[in-house]
């Protein structure tokens, strides 16, 4: 008789912390979707799910490289046109005392490496509340428990200067800095990341520096990159092709590691193994990179006034709206409403799915503050489709509500 296995496989306990609601709540829209319902995507931050094209000088470079044969595997770190073009990049925002550059499969990809070439159980890092829910995800799967430095809604969500103090122990080796925010929009000024900086290097921190969003900056700040201003500090600055250059799905990513070349020198080492042990980036989407960060930049225009229009939008329904409060984001694509409701908020969300076929994405997802409520909205549709979902959320919370 043959044998069968009955045992259950179970997965790793130290996946229980995994959390990722932004695609989580996919299941419940696939349930809706099998209904016969169109369900609007305000979850993920994709602009290619709406009025978004990747600039066609890239896809051009990308498809020239697949038919001049660049189909094989590329170098661990990433070709040389585009390791060098990154590295004038950071040069052109400040960046000094560069060490080391690699490509990786988006920023994704970057931070695993990153997070896991830096940690030995027990350590842990400080990350934001709320978060880009990557990293716990990247720090569940290699057992670290979570330190989370609040971020102060009172203050246009930037950091808590006391709150990071405070959550410092001998055992934090490092800082995530996500600016532009995902998912409060909020930028920081020059002061913040000094001061940033500042514990990093009495700490003896290394800083990770998301600067993903860096060129979607929608006032009038200038987007300061933190290496830029502490060359001493060890920080690994994070950036990509998935939001500036519109294309999240060639998976192209990077990051630069500065700082003072004797401090550095060991991680560096540590993250080139993991780079090499995973072979490489995606080949021919790099022979874009270089023409993204050197060529024309005009798409950004029509995209920052698109997002202008689109963030205002959002703001004037924000303000009109009884149970809505939120913070004004000044960069990225993405907003962070507050909502007085006296349930949770990933109850809401799910309601807003079944019922108005609107998905967006609950702030518990975020880790935000106990006892607060929020959701985070991806305003990318144009100012029509925006339009609805927001009438939508409004007959909801007045529905559930009143
Ligand atoms: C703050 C932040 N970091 C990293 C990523 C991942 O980017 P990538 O597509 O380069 O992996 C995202 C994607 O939304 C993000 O918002």
């Amino acid at each position: 008789m043959p044998l069968t296995q009955t045992r259950e496989i179970s997965a790793a306990t130290r996946l229980q912390n995994v959390r990722y609601a932004i695609r989580d709540l996919a299941c419940i829209a696939d349930e809706v979707t099998k209904k016969g319902h169109k369900v609007l995507p305000l979850n993920v931050g994709d602009p290619l799910n709406f009025d978004f094209e990747t600039p066609k000088h890239l896809i051009e470079a990308v498809y020239k490289a697949m038919k001049d044969g660049k189909n094989g595997y590329a170098p661990s770190s990433g070709i040389k046109e585009a390791v060098d073009a990154i590295r004038g990049e950071a040069e052109r925002k400040g960046i000094t005392n560069i060490q080391d550059v690699f490509v990786t499969s988006g920023v994704s990809e970057s931070v695993d490496v990153c997070l896991a070439a830096l940690l030995n159980p027990g350590e842990n890092i400080l990350t934001p509340a709320p978060d880009y829910p990557l990293y716990s995800a990247v720090l569940a799967k290699l057992g670290i428990d979570l330190n989370t430095y609040e971020l102060n809604e009172d203050d246009g969500w930037q950091p808590d200067l006391l709150d990071v103090s405070r959550k410092i122990t001998p055992q934090t080796r490092a800082i995530v800095l996500i600016n532009p925010n995902n998912p409060t929009g909020a930028v920081c000024s020059r002061r913040m990341l000094e001061s940033i900086a500042e514990l990093a290097r009495r700490h003896n921190l290394v800083v990770f520096a998301d600067e993903i969003y860096d060129k979607l900056i929608l006032d009038e700040d200038e987007h300061i990159s933190l290496a830029a201003v502490a060359p001493d500090v060890p920080v690994v600055t994070f950036g990509g092709m998935s939001k500036n250059y519109l294309a999240p799905g060639w998976r192209i990513g990077w990051g630069v590691v500065s700082g003072d070349p004797a401090v550095v020198k060991p991680y560096v080492d540590g993250i080139n193994r993991l780079l090499r042990s995973r072979l490489c980036a995606n080949h021919p989407e790099q022979y874009a990179i270089k023409p993204a960060l050197e060529g024309p930049q005009d798409h950004l225009v029509s995209v920052l006034k698109k997002l202008r229009s689109r963030r205002d939008l959002t703001m004037k329904w924000c303000n009109s709206t009884p149970r809505v409060s939120c913070v004004s984001p000044r960069g990225a694509f993405y907003a962070f409403p507050r909502i007085d409701i006296p349930e949770s908020d990933e109850v809401f969300v799910k309601e807003l799915i079944v019922k108005k076929h609107v998905m967006v994405v609950h702030g518990s997802g975020f880790g935000q503050k106990a006892g607060t409520q929020h959701f985070r909205i991806v305003f990318l549709p144009d100012e029509q489709t925006l339009a609805k979902a927001y009438a939508s959320i409004a007959d909801l919370l007045r529905e559930r509500y009143q």
